[in-house]
């Protein structure tokens, strides 16, 4: 896999995951261009990685927005090309149940987690598809695309889902082309995600964050904190761009709850009676 000199487009890249990837990318020699939504650790980002010699153009773009993404998609084509390997990893989680998040809460986890990455492929894929050559896309879904949880992760799963469904197919159209997908499903790792809502849309409700949700979230903040790295996900992540391996799972120990969940889908193929759900190890905990 030589990329040197080759373009990487990584959505979120000024923080957490997105950065981690910017920085395995500027190892293996490529140019980056970094968007995010917030410029200045947009500019923080780029200045830390031009400080180690890498190539670095940044755009300000906020992924749910389509023609501040066209605009964006429209500059990177005529200056750069098609990327090389484009990386749909902005993301956004926020605590909505899903019998109690209100409209504005969906649409802003699905306008940032499914439109951005839906966005990102509609406007980059076809370009690099005609260019000929060989390429790579990752997206960032979570294990929360491969199990649900209850409490307030609902609508954020449900996003994630979205983007693991729109990577399985992705990967089967692309083979033929010779661009290979990933999808990224980790379970907690420790960035900036438990802030997201330094991002928050005006139209979002602070106030509408129920007490158990507030506790929740002072759960996962510390679950998140304690996660892996994000250069460890990096790193899984560029081992599977080299293997070709579609699912990148970083938290083996999530494996008995994905079984369950199957084998509660399989239970019901056969027609036997069905037990309780899967569920994630921190819901157990918190349930507990
Ligand atoms: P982070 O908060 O450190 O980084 C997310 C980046 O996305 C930030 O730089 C933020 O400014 C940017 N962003 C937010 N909204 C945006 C928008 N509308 N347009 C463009 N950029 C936007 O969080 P993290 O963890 O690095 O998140 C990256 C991805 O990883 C997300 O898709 C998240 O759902 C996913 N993920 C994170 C896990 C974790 O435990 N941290 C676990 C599983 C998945």
């Amino acid at each position: 896999m030589d990329l040197r000199g080759k373009a990487a487009f990584i959505t979120g890249g000024a923080s957490g995951i997105g950065l981690a990837l910017a920085k395995r990318c500027a190892a293996e020699g490529m140019t980056i261009l970094l968007a995010d939504i917030e410029q200045g650790a947009l500019l923080s980002a780029a200045q830390l990685l031009r400080g180690e010699g890498v190539k670095v153009f940044t755009y300000i773009l906020d992924v749910g927005n389509l023609d501040q993404y066209r605009e964006v998609a429209n500059s990177v084509l005529s200056e750069h090309g098609a990327p090389h390997l484009l990386v749909n990893n902005a993301g956004v989680a926020w605590k909505a149940p899903a019998s109690g998040a209100t409209p504005e809460d969906w649409r802003w986890m699905v306008s940032v987690n499914v439109l951005g990455t839906g966005y990102g492929i509609s406007l980059f894929v076809p370009a690099m598809i005609d260019s000929g050559q060989q390429g790579y896309v990752i997206n960032t879904a979570s294990i929360t695309g491969l199990i649900t949880s209850p409490g307030t992760s609902a609508v954020y799963s449900a996003t994630k889902h979205a983007v693991l469904a729109v990577s399985e197919t992705l990967a089967h159209e692309l083979r033929p082309h010779g661009i290979h997908v990933s999808v990224l499903c980790p379970g907690s790792v420790a960035t900036n995600i438990t802030e997201a809502d330094r991002n928050l849309p005006a139209e979002v409700e602070r106030s509408a964050i129920t007490a158990a949700a507030e506790e929740e979230r002072a759960f996962t903040r510390s679950f998140v904190s304690n996660g892996i790295a994000s250069d460890a996900v990096a790193d899984q992540a560029f081992a599977a761009l080299a293997e070709r391996r579609f699912y990148v799972i970083t938290h083996p120990e999530y494996r008995e709850e994905i079984e369950t969940r199957h084998r509660q889908i399989e239970a019901a193929i056969a027609g036997e009676p069905a037990s309780d759900v899967g569920l994630l190890q921190f819901a157990k905990q918190m349930l507990n």
